[in-house]
């Protein structure tokens, strides 16, 4: 990763005690903190109501650091030199007594070491806390300098256009917009970074990105996991939200939006504000015909019994919650009209396969006998980081038969160290305020916008059209169906046996390095 230069910082954690500040977020401090990508002058002060003390909490963060690192278990003297800026600071958001406290200890922390450097705040606290801590962080005053302080707001980010809009106001009103950080994991990972270099890096790819050559495009994002623990939020939620509203959206835009003037925050939010108002809008009718949303039964997945969705801790038993949603899309630009997104997520499925499959269009003058498979670019997000181009080749031997063939670049044999999380990515970023990578306010409004129609028409049919899908199968047959008047059909990503890492993964490392 490229040194960045990041100034003194005060991180402050809401939701010190929640999942993500373990499994997430400690994680992706301790993992730059060792690489040295934090200033040598930092201090996390992490607030929650549960009465810990410090040496206690350490413990706690360190088994999610063993559990959830990248880089395995923790080094037992760097965790002790990390783990001496951490302090937990318990309270009671809606108390005023609670950021009097977090006052305390962060202009302690800043007169101790004489400076005044970046704060953050990061809200990784239930929705119903974020208009609260926002009030007490601007009475207080501890986050007023509009170049050195910020705030980290989780999705979800409202529930509705009506909601997400009212929050926006409402932080707008305490904040400028460029202190504002709305985090969306998926801008972090590493491939999908990548789109942004592979697309406009090379001038290859981008002459044919476009109605002339690509036929139709596909976004997958598909999950092994169920929905675990989270059936309390995920219940009234439901994949729309969960996971359309943003992360397929953003990957929509990465792979829709037209070149942006620069490489910064400002140009490229405003290409991929211009794809998300190009979305075509549906009627209910329209819905109904083109988005299909299913919910997992009992199955096995990997091997593993899963139960059905209705039977998952705080879920109610007739639940009509969706855990699979397939749609159409249409841009209606002049590069795009004419060329459907498939997009499709869904929670226990066969197996985990994030991917974009960008599908061209067949050779317009055919001279050979055999069938010709359409070229197809692949660009897979996770498990595997690979960008693969699949083409006709002819099979070597006397006569002239082909087949599809396939070029393949694998992150993990051209690079031996393990990636960055999309977290450290993230949270490096915010510290060192660069925003290209965060949503902007009105971005998830018009992706708000895009699935209120869905979220309506499902609301007024609470039971229409939701099909129940096997656990363990690539969600229900509807969704099949759903591609079959376009004589499409899904992709699935071949799965590949993990394997040992190559010889010249090794040279390649060396090169890359020289
Ligand atoms: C979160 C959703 O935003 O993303 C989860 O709330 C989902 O339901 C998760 O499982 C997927 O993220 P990743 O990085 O595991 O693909």
């Amino acid at each position: 990763m490229a040194q960045k230069k990041v100034l003194p910082a005060s991180i402050t954690i809401f939701g010190a005690k929640g999942d993500l500040t373990w499994r997430k977020l400690i994680p992706a401090l301790y993992n730059l903190y060792i690489d040295h990508h934090l200033s040598q002058t930092f201090h996390i002060f992490c607030v929650d109501f549960l009465a810990v003390d410090d040496a206690a909490y350490r413990d706690w963060l360190l088994t999610g650091v063993n559990e959830f690192s990248r880089t395995g278990r923790a080094d037992a003297q760097k965790w002790t030199e990390f783990a001496r800026h951490i302090t937990y600071v318990q309270g009671d958001f809606m108390k005023k007594d609670t950021y009097d406290a977090l006052k305390k200890n962060v202009q302690k922390f800043e007169k101790d070491e004489n400076i005044r450097g970046v704060r953050m705040f990061y809200f990784a606290v239930a929705p119903r806390f974020i208009e609260v801590i926002a009030d007490a962080l601007c009475i207080q005053k501890l986050c007023n300098r509009d170049n050195l302080d910020r705030i980290v707001v989780e999705k979800p980010f409202g529930t509705d256009l009506d909601s997400a809009r009212k929050l926006n106001r409402y932080l707008a009103k305490r904040f400028k917009e460029k202190q504002i950080y709305h985090i969306d994991h998926y801008l972090g990972k590493e491939m999908v970074q990548n789109i942004l270099a592979f697309r406009f890096a090379n001038h290859v790819f981008e002459p044919l990105w476009n109605n002339e050559y690509i036929d139709h495009i596909q976004i997958s994002v598909a999950e092994e996991v169920s929905v675990g623990k989270r059936g309390g939020y995920y219940d009234s939620s439901g994949a729309l939200r969960d996971m359309i509203q943003n992360h397929l959206l953003q990957l929509l835009c990465i792979v829709a939006m037209d070149c942006p003037k620069a490489y910064e925050a400002e140009a490229i939010r405003d290409a991929k504000i211009k794809v998300l108002k190009s979305v075509r809008i549906y009627n209910t009718e329209q819905v109904f015909k083109n988005v299909v949303r299913g919910q997992y039964a009992a199955g096995v997945v990997n091997g593993q019994a899963r139960k059905a969705y209705r039977e998952e801790e705080q879920v109610k038993p007739d639940s009509n919650t969706e855990t699979f949603v397939a749609a159409r899309f249409l841009i209606e630009s002049p590069r795009w009209k004419g060329v459907p997104f498939f997009l499709r997520t869904g929670k226990n499925m066969e197996r985990q396969s994030t991917t974009i499959m960008i599908q061209f269009k067949e050779t317009p003058h055919k001279i050979f006998k055999d069938d010709i498979t359409p070229n197809k670019l692949i660009i897979s997000i996770q498990p595997e980081l690979e960008i693969g181009l699949l083409f006709e080749g002819k099979v070597p031997g006397l006569h002239m038969k082909l087949l599809p063939m396939e070029m393949d670049f694998m992150y993990k044999d051209a690079y031996i160290e393990s990636l960055p999380e999309a977290y450290e990515a993230l949270l490096l970023d915010v510290l060192d305020g660069e925003a290209t990578q965060f949503m902007r306010a009105d971005q998830i409004e018009w992706a708000w916008k895009v699935v209120m129609p869905m979220l309506d028409a499902w609301k007024k049919n609470p039971k229409k059209q939701l099909q129940f899908y096997e656990s363990g199968t690539w969600g229900p047959a509807s969704a099949n169906a759903l591609l079959k008047p376009f004589a499409k059909e899904w992709f699935h990503l071949a799965h590949k046996p993990a394997t040992t890492l190559p010889e010249p993964a090794a040279k390649a490392q060396q090169v890359a390095a020289t």
